[in-house]
């Protein structure tokens, strides 16, 4: 696949990074843009950290590395102008549920705006072939499971971030039906977590985390005291909230296999793929396989639901085995294993100790 260029958006984060490093390694030239809001570029680097050791990784190059936002539409028409990009993978992103409750025109500003600025200069300069990162939360609380792609999205959302995904979708349905020539597809993550198996990627939360795998590795390195578990009164097998985990690294075969198939076939129009397990665990199974994983302790103390949280969300993964001939491969255990690899070799996450210093530092 040489010589074939790919833009990846919101490149340095979590998903972002695990996601080029499969594109590199499968002989995709790449260029990417991201605006540093949830990444780090340590002292005299020209690179986040996170993209560094992609390189390092792979024994690859990125071709470009763009610091920028997508609302800066000069930037983008120039990166358009000298590039011959054949696809466009696009994570940039807000994602904080929470947050975005409390900041509502921050996303709506960031990831509206900022994707339809994308979405035009692509037309401008036709480039018709978009991989989107969307979420199981277009879903909202579904009525059964597993969720199907025709399952109704958008009906109710809980949450602005949730919001922004589904309008972003409505958004891409509306292009293709104008420009038939354009392939989207829309990858609907259920809840990627874990690390690539080396360890030396993963997830950095800024601050405390808002999500329930970062939070147990942060606990069982003794960075946080105990877990909360948000409500053990649902009416599941132990009362506590059933979730679809998928390894990140399934994750991001799932984008390379999209890749594969928006470049290689005909494949027009807009189309919506699950990307999950098709299996829910509770959250005291996830703690229990950390448990014997790692053979670690995770303190947990019960306490009241967090709002907003469904009672049980798993995807049906049949459609993403049938159009990328794509299936989730690593258990749950693997998922535990490989996050606790990644927060054991970098308890500060990206962060040297030397910017830890600086951050405490700038507190005073
Ligand atoms: C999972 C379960 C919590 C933390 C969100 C977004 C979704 C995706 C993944 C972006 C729930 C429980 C959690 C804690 C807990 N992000 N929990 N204690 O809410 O399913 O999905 O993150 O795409 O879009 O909505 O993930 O990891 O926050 O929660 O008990 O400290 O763990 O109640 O049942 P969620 P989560």
């Amino acid at each position: 696949m040489m010589g074939r260029l790919v833009f990846v958006t919101g490149a340095a984060g979590y998903v972002g990074s695990h996601c080029v490093l499969e594109f590199l390694v499968n002989g995709y030239d790449v260029i990417v843009i991201d605006n540093l809001v949830n990444c780090v570029i340590t002292d005299g680097n020209e690179l986040p950290e996170s993209l560094i050791r992609v390189q390092h990784l792979t024994g690859k190059k990125i071709k470009q590395f763009i610091d920028g936002d997508l609302r800066d539409s000069h930037l983008l028409d120039s990166i358009f102008a000298n590039n011959d990009i054949d696809v466009v993978i696009h994570f940039a992103g807000l994602k904080a549920v929470g947050e975005s409750i409390d900041k509502p025109l921050l996303y709506y500003d960031n990831n509206i705006i900022g994707t339809i600025n994308l979405l035009k200069t692509m037309k401008k300069y036709k480039v018709d072939k978009l991989v989107f990162s969307s979420s199981s939360t277009v879903y909202g609380e579904p009525e059964q499971l597993p969720i199907t792609e025709h399952f109704p999205t958008g009906q109710n959302c809980t949450n602005p971030y949730g919001r922004t995904k589904y309008m972003l979708e409505e958004i891409m349905k509306d292009v293709c039906r104008a420009s038939p020539d354009w392939s989207i597809i829309s990858l609907r993550y259920f809840n990627p977590v874990g690390a690539h198996f080396s360890g030396d990627i993963g997830e950095q939360p800024n601050g405390e985390p808002k999500n329930l795998m970062p939070y147990i590795t942060q606990v069982a390195v003794g960075v946080r005291q105990e877990l909360k578990v948000f409500g053990n009164d649902y009416k599941t097998s132990d009362g506590t909230c059933i979730r679809d985990y998928l390894h990140i690294e399934d994750l991001a075969v799932g984008h390379l296999k999209a890749i594969d198939k928006i470049y290689n076939n005909n494949f027009p129009g807009f189309h919506a793929i699950n990307l999950g397990t098709g299996r829910g665990y509770t959250v005291l199974e996830v703690i229990r396989a950390f448990e014997v994983a790692t053979g670690v302790k995770v303190p947990y103390k019960i306490v009241g639901r967090r709002p907003g949280d469904a009672c049980a969300v798993y995807a049906d993964a049949r459609l993403a085995q049938e159009v990328l001939e794509w299936k989730a491969t690593r258990g749950l255990q693997d998922m535990c294993s490989s996050a606790w690899k990644w927060q054991q070799k970098n308890p500060n996450g990206y962060r040297s100790k030397i910017n830890i210093v600086q951050i405490l530092l700038s507190k005073l």
